[in-house]
């Protein structure tokens, strides 16, 4: 392997359990602290060595009976705490949905490169799996990489994909439990939704809890999803690292973040703190868009649910 290296604990580790040392010297030691010293307690008992990818990272979400699927509105997220994806991983602090690189002629390919393969790999192994299938990609020169799967949804991706679904989710969930998901149809909004999250000073290293969160009456056009907050007398106090996301519409990035960032103003806690350069890293493929020839990057409300009305059932294979 050439450096930078992947180190990566093999258990769960709230999502910061990698690190990506510069030099060979520096994995040695990471390595070490990661395994004799246990770095990140149980978790990095087994430590996974990666190549590193480089590219762009993009989320993308497969709900599926164990023999069809449905691919649900895919999302970027913002893992480092600093800006400029600087500094320590998060949870995530924000994310973006729809992302302009990943039109619908992208999201065919890593349907036809991943997600066929990947369902029919379900059924080949015998494993009935019935949920979601979050797939963790690196997009390099329009060719996607798994960095991983997970049988959950992300956060905070999940606070702009689900919004976007405007039919109701639970009839998808029902459709699984009782054989009829393959026939079932779902919209999605063609807006763009952004989120930002609230974080308490410090995180994602030592953070105090307690402080009061004010502010929530003057909130518009946006929805809070709670993640580290709880209730004590009749206040809100932040109870977690991070403490608030911030979810918005709009017709492009720039006006669904705009809502998010003026509402994050309005909340208030000791120690706030948040991204504000969340999508920094969206804007060429919007830019490049009115090169190309197609068309499709051109507007980032991209068609990219067209395909969302179809219902794709994979061929059983043969064992
Ligand atoms: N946002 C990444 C994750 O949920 O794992």
């Amino acid at each position: 392997l050439s450096p930078p290296y992947v180190l990566k604990a093999d258990g769960l580790a709230a999502g910061k359990g990698v690190l990506i040392p510069e030099t060979l010297e520096e994995a040695k030691s990471l390595l070490k602290e990661m395994l004799a010293d246990a770095k990140f307690g149980d978790a990095s008992s087994k430590v996974v060595i990666e190549e590193h990818l480089k590219g762009m990272e993009l989320s993308v979400f497969v709900l599926t009976d164990g023999i069809s699927y449905k691919i649900l509105p895919s999302a970027k997220d913002y893992k480092r705490i600093g800006e400029g994806d600087s500094g320590l991983n998060t949870g995530g602090m924000g994310a973006i949905s729809p992302v302009p690189f990943a039109d619908r002629f992208f999201i065919e390919k890593v349907e036809r490169e991943i997600i066929i393969p990947t369902i029919k790999g379900l059924v080949e192994e015998d494993i009935d799996y019935k949920g979601f299938i979050f797939i963790g990609l690196m997009v390099e020169n329009g060719s996607p990489k798994v960095i991983e799967y997970n049988v959950r949804m992300g956060d905070p991706e999940t606070e702009v994909v689900i919004p976007r679904i405007k039919s109701d989710l639970l009839n998808l969930f029902r459709g699984i439990g009782n054989g009829s998901f393959s026939e079932i149809d779902f919209d999605v909004s063609e807006e763009v939704a952004a989120t930002v999250m609230l974080v308490s000073g410090g995180y994602p290293e030592s953070y105090e809890k307690g402080k009061e969160i004010t502010g929530f009456d003057e909130v518009e056009d946006s929805v809070m999803f709670h993640a580290g907050t709880k209730s004590s007398d009749d206040r809100i106090l932040t109870n977690g690292g991070r403490v608030l996301s911030i979810t918005s519409f709009g017709k492009d990035i720039d006006e669904a973040l705009n809502k998010s960032f003026k509402n994050a103003e309005k909340i208030n806690f000791e120690g706030k703190y948040y991204r504000k350069d969340i999508g920094f890293d969206l804007w060429w493929s919007v830019f490049f868009s009115s090169f190309s020839e197609t068309k499709h990057f051109a507007n980032p409300n991209y068609k990219e649910s067209k395909n969302y009305k179809h219902v794709k059932v994979v061929n059983i294979v043969t064992k």
